[in-house]
């Protein structure tokens, strides 16, 4: 028997426990849940406490893939963890998760690409495996963007939210991951941005004061384009694995705005049964909205051996990528 297939086996998803509704933004700022709800799908979002950080979510979710699939951190051989709000600059979360999930001397790094981060890592954790280099891999995608929210500006304060989606991935003879289609174009970085966050910009007093190290977005613009890469990147992603869209059982985007996902599904040609949303629970959580809302669907019993996945996201770099998937959940060989 060949084993150089790869196939999830777990899934989990954890989000905070604090909730904020439309209601809620409506207090400080100059929006209302009518606004809300109509231009973006969203009704409420979950916000971290003090204290709370990304590696928190990213080991509580990981916790819950492992149970999923009854296996122990110890088994895995690599981990993951895609986000753009880690906890430091470095140690990487994926360290700091290994490490409270008790595994001990195993490699674990982070993929930053904003919302493509999960598709990203995917095709990255696939190939490691499908290679040969590892066995199992845990993948995670963990955001609190709310850490990294201006409250104040109505047009971003009310998309964001705080959440982490894992599965575990692992060799197998069959294969579950068809193709990949990624991309990024960072002509205009500004279009969606945390402009003080880095070595170009050191966070200082000023850009404190002027809140410059809070994320900053053209949404308008942003939407055309994200709308106009979803199609492509899926339309690229089914032509490589020689399908088709009428060969689509479901498909799971970044949930970045209901209108957006509406839009990409309309040209797509996918009946709103086959696309699988959650926006008005969460919000945009970025890397982590594909992981949450196909651990919520498969936990739900709404997935079946042999359907056709594809995943499709786009955010911040710009960035943008497709993922088909045959699905063969199963039991940990
Ligand atoms: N409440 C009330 N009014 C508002 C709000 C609000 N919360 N936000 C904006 N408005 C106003 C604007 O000020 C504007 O008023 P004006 O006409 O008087 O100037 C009006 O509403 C229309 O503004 P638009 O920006 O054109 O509104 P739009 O319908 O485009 O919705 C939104 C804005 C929700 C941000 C949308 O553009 C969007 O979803 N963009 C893409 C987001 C996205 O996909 N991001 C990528 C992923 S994120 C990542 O990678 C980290």
């Amino acid at each position: 028997m060949s084993l150089t297939g790869v196939k999830i086996v777990g899934v989990g998803h954890h989000v905070p426990a604090r909730v904020v509704i439309n209601y809620d933004l409506e207090q400080w700022l100059d929006t209302t849940d009518e606004w809300i709800t109509t231009r973006t799908g969203m009704k409420r979002r979950h916000w971290v406490a003090d204290g709370e950080a990304t590696s928190d979510l990213a080991a509580a979710t990981g916790k819950a893939a492992l149970e999923y699939c009854g296996l122990d951190a110890l088994d895995i051989d690599c981990f993951i963890v895609c986000t753009v709000t880690p906890d430091y600059y470095f140690p990487a979360t994926a360290c700091l998760v290994a490490a409270q999930l008790g595994a001990k001397d195993k490699p674990a790094f982070d993929i930053s690409i904003a919302c493509s981060g999960f598709i990203y890592g995917l095709t990255v954790a696939s190939a490691l495996i499908r290679s040969g280099v590892y066995r199992r891999i845990m993948l995670v995608g963990a955001e609190t963007l709310s850490k990294i929210l201006n409250r104040e500006d109505r047009s971003t304060a009310i998309l964001f939210g705080d959440g982490a989606g894992a599965v575990i991935l692992e060799r197998s003879a069959e294969n579950s991951f068809l193709s990949s289609e990624l991309g990024a174009d960072a002509s205009k970085p500004e279009m969606l941005y945390v402009e003080a966050s880095g070595s170009r910009r050191p966070i200082d007093a000023a850009a404190l004061e002027e809140k410059r190290n809070l994320i900053v977005m053209q949404g308008r613009e942003v939407f055309k384009i994200a709308v106009n890469k979803m199609i492509a990147a899926t339309d690229a992603a089914l032509a490589q694995a020689h399908l088709t869209k009428a060969d689509v059982t479901f498909l799971i985007p970044h949930q970045a705005n209901k209108r957006i996902i509406d839009a990409a599904a309309h040209y797509l040609e996918m009946p709103a049964g086959k696309v699988v949303t959650n926006i008005a629970e969460y919000g945009n959580t970025s890397a982590a909205s594909i992981p949450i809302a196909l651990s919520e669907f498969v936990r739900a019993g709404k997935v079946k051996g042999g359907d056709l996945i594809v995943f499709v996201a786009f955010g911040g770099g710009l960035s943008w990528g497709a993922v088909a998937r045959r699905w063969s959940l199963g039991a940990v060989a």
